[in-house]
């Protein structure tokens, strides 16, 4: 959460950093700031709301500095304000700081800071932090640089920080534990960024700081050291990221870009992976450990939100397919239980981000007690992917809009291809099912592509029901996640109430909520479960409630039922998810549109969950 830009260079830094804020407002958007440095003059301008506002503030002002820092906030201490917003500054005023992260033991330090004579302004755990750091410096009286060490040595929490001081002007002291954070490198110019973003499009060469690593920028040269002041070499990577992928490209947000890409997405998280024609299923980065996943007693599947629903599915797979145990937990409760971990264990933890602070703390919870690690994650080189002992990245492109839907579905491919992978290898398939699941999975894009030909027929059914004010989602199997899914993308960019169940579990208590008012999702595709899903669908018009279903192509029987169909392709059961969850997506994304939703920003929430 939160998103922090900084510049020094020869271009302006005032509208680099606007845009790059705008880029990075996905991870936050309650308030904004920039502070520039000029003429000998740190100035600091800030303002609750989004960045336009910030923009608008600041139009028409001649603000030429080449040496800036920016912040786009997500409010933990403290509420969205002009004074809570970021940067701040130091008690003299001399040096200022944005941060991203929570400093966990603020409040002792303000103490002390206070009983000294620190004056703070804002309610923020940040403006602590370089009061702090300028406490060190006029004690010690050493480099700006090691009172920025010093402090961080004191402070428990996560970090990613750029402080910028007036009495070193093309100085910028960059640092980070557990957010990330990462390094543009150009011609005589340098960029921080919490995401290559808003630094793509003025160079390819970036570093990836690592936790406990501060990167300086000093006479135009960058130096990366640890706390204790060892040197390393700054390691530059090219990013593979292109412009266009990171812009809307047509479309009205970024929500519909990225549901509509699917077809693509999926496509490029088999690419390389898969080949039908010769039987070839090969995940790179697990080629060294499939021996391992053949011989593990227990899966253990680690993640949050859509992450877990995409975990849930996986569940399905792995056990139907290469009968082993799996667990799918919540990180956030896992992290924090005693849970069993033996060595024997896998540990597989999804996220888009790769950044999600509970499924960090249960990867490290998980990897203290022996066992081994896989990522599945769509960012590369972040802190998830870094921190597990081999992966498969999902590669499913940038996700921008809050509510993730390309990722899900890159997620669920890639979790095939291991179930796949791991079944042959320990033999739970037959040769034909091994054959006939990659043919399938090679059909699923053209068959998502196909269920976008229904978006004008979604569109109508979310007019009918704009103003629903509550949802319930069912299916049954693999699409019981689906319709976890469903409801979660529509609560959190409508923010219509709605409950995703496993449709027999409706006449243990739900199935009270039943009334002619009520709009009813069922997953109703033509699986094992489908004559189950028809009597669900029966209880639930017995009770005059108004059903919505998807069903598979060609379907006669339960367009006869219900009120509203949406067909989706006939697939291998085990590939359903795939393209089941598509109207679901569009569904809830046309109602918030209706709704007058900001549905590429929904309130209260961000893109990349750093704190726990
Ligand atoms: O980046 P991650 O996949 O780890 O994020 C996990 C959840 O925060 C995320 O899936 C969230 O639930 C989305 N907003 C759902 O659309």
């Amino acid at each position: 959460m939160c998103g922090i830009v900084a510049y020094v260079g020869n271009r302006e830094a005032l509208p680099l950093i606007l845009k790059g804020l705008k880029r990075l407002e996905y991870r936050g958007y309650d308030s904004s700031g920039v502070a520039l440095l000029e003429d000998a003059k740190l100035n600091i301008y800030k303002k609750k709301g989004k960045v336009s506002d910030l923009e608008h503030e600041l139009a028409g002002k001649n603000l030429t500095a080449t040496i800036g820092i920016g912040h786009t906030r997500w409010a933990t201490h403290g509420e969205p304000n002009d004074v809570n917003a970021h940067p701040h500054f130091s008690n003299n005023r001399r040096l200022s700081i944005i941060h991203n992260g929570i400093i966990e033991n603020y409040a002792s330090i303000k103490q002390n800071l206070i009983k000294k004579g620190h004056v703070f302004l804002s309610d923020t755990d940040t403006e602590v932090l370089i009061h702090f750091i300028e406490d060190i410096h006029l004690a010690t009286a050493g480099s700006l640089e090691s009172a920025v060490k010093l402090a961080l040595k004191e402070v428990v929490g996560a970090y990613a920080i750029v402080v910028m001081s007036v009495d070193h002007p093309g100085q910028l002291i960059a640092a980070r534990k557990g957010s990330p954070l990462v390094i543009g490198v150009g011609e005589d110019e340098f960029f921080f960024a919490s995401d290559a973003t808003p630094i793509i499009e003025y160079t390819k060469d970036v570093v990836y700081l690592d936790d406990y690593e501060v990167a300086i920028i000093k006479d135009g040269k960058l130096s990366i050291q640890n706390l204790d002041n060892t040197e390393t070499i700054p390691y530059i990577q090219k990013l593979e990221m292109e412009l266009e992928t990171i812009e809307k490209g047509g479309y009205d947000h970024f929500m519909i870009k990225e549901i509509f890409e699917q077809s693509r997405s999926i496509g490029d998280s088999m690419r390389g992976r898969l080949r039908s024609e010769d039987a070839h299923l090969q995940l790179g980065g697990l080629n060294n450990y499939l021996d391992k996943l053949a011989e593990a007693d227990r899966i253990i599947i680690v993640g949050c939100g859509t992450s877990w629903h995409a975990g849930l599915v996986a569940e399905y797979l792995f056990e139907e397919l290469a009968r082993v145990n799996v667990e799918v937990e919540y990180a956030s409760e896992f992290r924090y239980r005693n849970p069993v971990i033996s060595e024997k264990d896998i540990v597989i933890a999804i996220s888009q981000s790769g950044e999600t602070a509970d499924t960090l703390a249960a990867i490290e919870l998980a990897k203290s007690k022996g066992a081994t690690i896989f990522g599945v994650c769509n960012v590369v080189g972040s802190s998830i992917a870094r921190a597990t002992h081999a992966g498969a990245y999902t590669h499913a492109g940038p996700e921008i809009g809050v509510a993730s839907t390309k990722a899900f579905t890159a997620q669920v491919t890639v979790l095939t291809l291991i179930a796949i992978a791991m079944a042959k290898r320990k033999g739970t398939i037959t040769e034909e099912t091994y054959r006939q699941l990659l043919i399938e999975l090679e059909h699923i894009p053209e068959k998502v592509a196909k269920v976008f030909e229904n978006a004008s027929k979604i569109k109508e059914i979310a007019f009918i029901f704009t103003y629903a004010r509550n949802f319930i989602y069912l299916g049954r199997g693999l699409n019981f996640p689906v319709a976890l899914e469903g409801a979660l993308k529509l609560k959190e960019i409508s923010y219509i109430h709605a409950e995703g169940y496993p449709a027999a579990e409706m006449k243990h208590g739900p199935i009270a909520l039943i009334d002619e008012d009520m709009p009813v999702v069922f997953l109703a595709t033509r699986d094992s479960s489908y004559e189950k899903i028809v009597s669900n669908i029966q209880e639930v018009k017995a009770r005059k409630g108004r059903v919505i279903a998807i069903v598979t192509e060609g379907d006669k029987l339960i367009p006869g039922m219900v009120d509203f169909v949406i067909e989706v392709p006939q697939t291998h059961e085990m590939l359903t998810p795939l393209v089941s969850v598509i109207p679901l997506q569009l569904l809830s994304y046309y109602i918030a549109v209706m709704r007058g939703r900001n549905v590429d920003q929904p309130r209260n929430l961000a893109k990349s969950v750093t704190v726990e």
